[in-house]
């Protein structure tokens, strides 16, 4: 059996977090880990664009803005997945701003090998609106997380976390810039260290292996 971890990045806009992994992906950054698909539940996003100019295997599944948790649509994902060689004992999923939750029976099965990543120093500010919220909070020094997902929302072991100061004349869109970038580098590392077997989930903590 091969130890090639296949992996897939889902995506629901930009993609400027999708572009970091696959830009990461092309300089061999990741040995012994390929990127055999992305995802979208959206037929519009941005990151589409990215996907086609590396030419990785592109596959859509617009949901429509239906929301919520939904076994039936993930046992399509899963069906993609398989297609594309990846399963729960070989893959591993980077949710890379995907805007739908997934079901706890996906979840389930690939238990711990599914990473996320969060504009926010969880647990401050879950949810989709996590920067408006910090500066609505008025907030210092904000952030960037990369957790495991388990069945919660935003809620798994945290692998990996960056501060970004928050500046008086920040808006959305300056905030968002600076933590992108930062979001950039740490789901980088973190998925570097988990590839290297670096990475051990105790309970809720992670410990990261010298
Ligand atoms: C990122 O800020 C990420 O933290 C959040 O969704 C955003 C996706 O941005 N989950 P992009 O599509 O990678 O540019």
């Amino acid at each position: 059996m091969s130890n090639v971890t296949n992996v897939a990045v889902l995506f629901s806009g930009t993609g400027t977090n999708l572009q970091a992994l696959i830009s990461a992906f092309q300089s061999n950054k990741f040995e012994g880990a390929e990127l055999r698909l992305v995802v979208t539940n959206k037929k519009q996003a941005g990151g589409i664009e990215v996907a086609k100019r590396a030419g990785v295997d592109l596959v859509i599944l617009d949901d429509e803005g239906k929301k919520g948790k939904d076994w039936t649509y993930d046992q399509i994902l899963l069906q993609s997945l398989e297609e594309h060689g990846l399963s729960p004992s070989n893959g591993l999923i980077l949710l890379a701003g995907f805007m739908r939750l997934l079901s706890d029976e996906f979840v389930r099965l690939f238990r711990w090998k599914i990473l996320n990543i969060h504009p926010s120093l969880l647990p401050a500010f879950r949810g989709s609106s996590a920067i408006e919220n910090a500066l609505d909070y008025g907030v210092k020094i904000t952030g960037c997380t990369v957790h495991f997902v388990d069945e919660g929302i935003d809620e798994g072991p945290v692998l990996m976390q960056a501060a970004v100061p928050v500046d008086e004349n920040d808006t959305p869109a300056s905030l968002l810039l600076k933590i992108h970038k930062k979001e950039h580098e740490i789901y980088v590392a973190s998925l570097g260290l988990l590839l290297q077997g670096k990475v051990r989930i105790e309970g809720r903590k992670v410990k990261i292996l010298k």
